[in-house]
């Protein structure tokens, strides 16, 4: 860790990081674009709605986890940790982790869009004033130099919940989990939550809720490349389409095109056949024992488990091994 930087100056990814990556997307074949551009400012809403629908259990189901655990967690974190959350925290969950923590020095948020950095430190910083608020911008998926707080840390532990990791591909899900075990410290530790495996019908519900919200922010997706790479997607002519893969164990999400058409992007014209699916979207589902096979190949082990009285939803707790 390197000293805090007092400006705590942020800065927002490079613009056309999103260009490249969607124009390279459209050249591909099947196209595909990454899903962390789902979040954009109107995304990041809908994201918000999909976790309050009945369908979608993952969010409740984690929320429920970490309630009911709350001390026992605290209590295997131990005393004078330093709580870093990668992606934007300061929701419900964050909360109840620092809450329950025992004397928590410092919080450092590692996000990549400044504006919902700033937010979430600054209603985290009222409720806990004791606790450093050392957000970071930056690309979590790359290794970060992580600012230490003023107070005497005794463990480093990374927070990341929502089963975020399952919209990695395994490799780069195995790239992550290595990156935490390096950035966690001979002593740190790591809370992971991930979405376990179940039946097809509960998890295809989960990503086709009934009121539209899940389409409504896969094809938000167009409505962001026509306003920031101006391009000419018309809405009505795709469609959402999220199924289970249960070979790959994840749901694969695509966006389909309903006739044969072309969409110009920036000026570049791509031809979509009816029918024709542009992948956007994996959201990995694992069994326990795939979760750790994982985690050994990233130089971990699983301290603790977690779970709903159902099996659904698993919060892990990860050690260097
Ligand atoms: C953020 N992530 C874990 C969500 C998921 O379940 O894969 C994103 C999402 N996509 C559609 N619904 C929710």
């Amino acid at each position: 860790m390197t000293p805090a930087n007092p400006a705590m100056e942020l800065t927002d990814a490079p613009d056309d990081e999103f260009k490249v990556d969607v124009h390279n997307g459209l050249a591909q074949s099947p196209k595909r674009i990454p899903s962390k551009y789902f979040y954009d400012a109107r995304g990041s809403e809908l994201f918000e709605q999909i976790c309050e629908q009945p369908e979608y259990y993952l969010t409740r189901t984690e929320l429920e986890v970490l309630q009911k655990n709350a001390s026992d967690i605290a209590a295997a974190i131990g005393p004078r940790a330093v709580l870093v959350e990668y992606g934007s925290g300061a929701g419900i969950k964050t909360r109840l982790l620092l809450d329950a923590m025992s004397e928590p020095v410092g919080y450092v948020p590692v996000e990549i869009s400044t504006s919902a950095l700033s937010a979430s430190v600054e209603s985290l910083a009222e409720e806990f004033p004791d606790v450093d608020m050392l957000p970071v911008a930056a690309d979590f998926t790359q290794p970060v130099d992580l600012p230490s707080p003023e107070q005497d840390a005794q463990r480093t532990v990374i927070f990341f919940p929502g089963s975020t990791l399952g919209n990695f591909e395994q490799r780069d899900a195995i790239g992550l989990l290595r990156t935490m075990c390096i950035e966690m410290g001979a002593n740190g530790s790591a809370i992971v939550g991930i979405d376990l495996k179940k039946d097809t019908a509960i998890l295809e519900a989960a990503y086709n809720d009934a009121a539209g919200v899940t389409r409504d922010f896969t094809l938000n997706l167009l409505t962001r490349i026509n306003r920031e790479l101006d391009g000419d997607f018309d809405l009505a002519q795709f469609e959402h389409r999220a199924r289970y893969n249960a070979l790959a164990g994840r749901i694969e999400t695509h966006i389909v095109s309903r006739i044969d058409q072309t969409a110009s992007v920036g000026g570049e014209r791509h031809a979509f056949a009816e029918g024709e699916a542009m992948l956007v979207e994996y959201s990995c589902k694992y069994s326990q024992e795939e979760f750790a096979s994982m985690a050994a190949k990233a130089g971990l082990r699983v301290v603790r488990t977690w779970m709903d009285p159902e099996r659904w939803f698993a919060v892990q707790m990860l050690e260097r091994a």
